[in-house]
C-alpha cells in the first residue's frame, strides 16, 4: 500500500489515480485544508475503488504512527504542502512549519516504522534564477526568491542529510515544472479553494466568466514575445512520472533527483493564444508589469528521467489546454470540449 499524503489535492489526486489504475492500494492522508473530500469520489468513479482516506496533518506525529502500525504502507509520496508564493510571504512560518516541520515529521515517523522508500513533491522553483537553459539536475541550487521556494529547497536538504545518515532510505527528490491540465474525462482537475495565483487556473476562471480579464504580469522580458516562458506539463504526465520514480525507487538506495518537465517552453501569449484555439473563447488580457519574484524563462532537460526512469512527457499543450477546459467545463456545467486524441 502506498501512503499519499496530500492525495486529495491537485497533483496527489491524479497520483493516486494512476496508481490506482496500474493495481496500488492506496491511502490519502489529508487535512483538507486546500482540497474537498467529494475528490475521493471521483478518484472512485473513474477507477472503481475508493481510496483509503483518513483525515488529518502531516505534521501530527501520533496520527502518522498509528497510520504506519495500522496499514501496510511500503512507501509514501509525500504532496502535502502549501504553494502559495504570495501567502508564503505573508504568512512564512506557517510554510515552514507544514513544508518543512511536515516533512521532518514524516521522516521521522517513517523511520521508527522501517519504512524507507519516499518520493517528494519539489519544484523547479529551487532553481532559482537559473541563466542557462534547458535546466538539468546538475544545475546548481539557487536562492529563491520566497518563503514557498525556500521551504522546498529547505525540505531537499533535509531529506538529502537524512540519507547520508542512514543508507537504507531510497529517496526521489521530483522537481515539477508547471503542472496544468486534468484527466481527460474532465472529472478530476484543479479545484482552487481560493484566488488563483498561477496561469492556467486564472485564465480557466476568465474563460468561464468567472473573472474580468487574465492579467498579463510583463511584457518586456528576454523572450520571443516579451511575455514570461514556462515548461507546461499535463499532470497525467506528471502522475505517470511518479509511478516510474516509485518503481525506480524500490531497487535503488540513496538520494535521487529528477526533473519532471516536457523541455518546451512557451510563453504567457501562446498558452493564450492555444487556449483560445482549442475552446473557441476569446480571453480578455490586461498587460501589467512584471510579478515580483517572476523570472524570464524556466524549462526543463527531461534526459536524466527518460534515461533513468524510461519517462517522457507525452502530452501536447493543446492536449493539456482542452483537457483542463473541459474539467473547467464540467465544474460549471457549461459546454464541454470534444476530446482531442
Ligand atoms: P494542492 O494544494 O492541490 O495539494 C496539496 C494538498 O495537501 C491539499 O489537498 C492540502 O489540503 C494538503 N495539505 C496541506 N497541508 C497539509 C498538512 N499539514 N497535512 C495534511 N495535508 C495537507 O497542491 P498541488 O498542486 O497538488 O501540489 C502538491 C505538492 O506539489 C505541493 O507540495 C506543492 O508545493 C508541490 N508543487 C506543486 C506545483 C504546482 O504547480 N501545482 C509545482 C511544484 C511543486
Ligand atoms: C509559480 C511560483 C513557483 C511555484 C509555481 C507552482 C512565483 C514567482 N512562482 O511559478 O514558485 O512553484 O508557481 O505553484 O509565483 N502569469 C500571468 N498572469 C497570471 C498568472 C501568471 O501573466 O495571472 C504568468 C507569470 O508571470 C509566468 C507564467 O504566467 O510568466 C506562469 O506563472 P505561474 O503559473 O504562476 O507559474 P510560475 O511563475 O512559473
Amino acid at each position: 500500500m502506498i501512503l499519499i499524503t496530500g492525495g486529495a489535492g491537485y497533483i496527489g489526486a491524479h497520483v493516486a489515480l494512476e496508481l490506482m489504475n496500474q493495481g496500488d492500494d492506496v491511502l490519502i492522508l489529508d487535512n483538507l485544508c486546500n482540497s474537498y473530500r467529494s475528490t475521493l469520489d471521483r478518484i472512485a468513479t473513474l477507477t472503481g475503488r475508493r481510496p483509503g482516506f483518513v483525515l488529518g496533518d502531516v505534521r501530527n506525529r501520533a496520527l502518522l504512527d498509528t497510520i504506519f502500525a495500522d496499514y501496510p504502507i511500503e512507501a509514501v509520496i509525500h504532496c502535502a504542502g502549501l504553494k502559495a508564493v504570495g501567502e508564503s510571504v505573508r504568512e512564512p512560518l506557517r510554510y515552514y512549519d507544514t513544508n518543512v516541520g511536515g516533512t521532518v515529521t514524516l521522516c521521522q515517523a517513517m523511520a521508527h516504522a522501517g519504512v524507507f522508500t519516499l518520493l517528494f513533491s519539489s519544484s523547479a522553483t529551487v532553481y532559482g534564477d537559473c541563466l542557462t537553459m534547458p535546466i538539468d539536475e546538475t544545475c546548481a541550487t539557487g536562492q529563491p526568491t520566497n518563503p514557498y521556494g525556500q521551504s522546498k529547497l529547505m525540505a531537499e536538504n533535509v531529506m538529502k542529510s537524512m540519507v547520508c545518515s542512514d543508507e537504507r532510505w531510497s529517496v526521489g527528490l521530483l522537481r515539477y515544472f508547471n503542472p496544468i491540465g486534468a484527466h481527460r474525462s474532465g472529472l478530476l482537475g484543479e479545484a482552487p479553494t481560493s484566488t488563483p495565483n498561477n496561469l492556467l487556473p486564472y485564465l480557466l476562471q476568465v474563460a468561464s466568466g468567472q473573472r474580468a480579464a487574465l492579467s498579463v504580469f510583463g511584457r518586456d522580458y528576454e523572450t520571443p514575445d516579451g511575455t514570461g516562458v514556462r515548461d507546461y506539463i499535463h499532470v497525467m504526465d506528471l502522475a505517470e512520472g511518479h509511478v516510474k520514480a516509485l518503481d525506480a525507487l524500490r531497487h535503488q538506495h540513496g538520494v535521487h533527483v529528477w526533473n519532471l518537465g516536457t523541455g518546451m517552453g512557451y510563453s504567457v501569449l501562446e498558452v493564450v493564444r492555444a487556449f483560445e484555439k482549442v475552446s473557441g473563447i476569446s480571453v480578455p488580457l490586461v498587460f501589467e508589469g512584471r510579478r515580483a519574484g517572476d523570472i524570464a524563462r524556466c524549462w526543463a532537460d527531461p534526459e536524466k528521467a527518460l534515461s533513468e526512469l524510461g519517462w517522457s512527457a507525452r502530452r501536447s499543450l493543446e492536449r493539456m489546454l482542452a483537457d483542463a477546459w473541459r474539467w473547467e467545463c464540467h465544474l460549471h456545467e457549461a459546454k464541454a470540449v470534444p476530446l482531442v486524441s
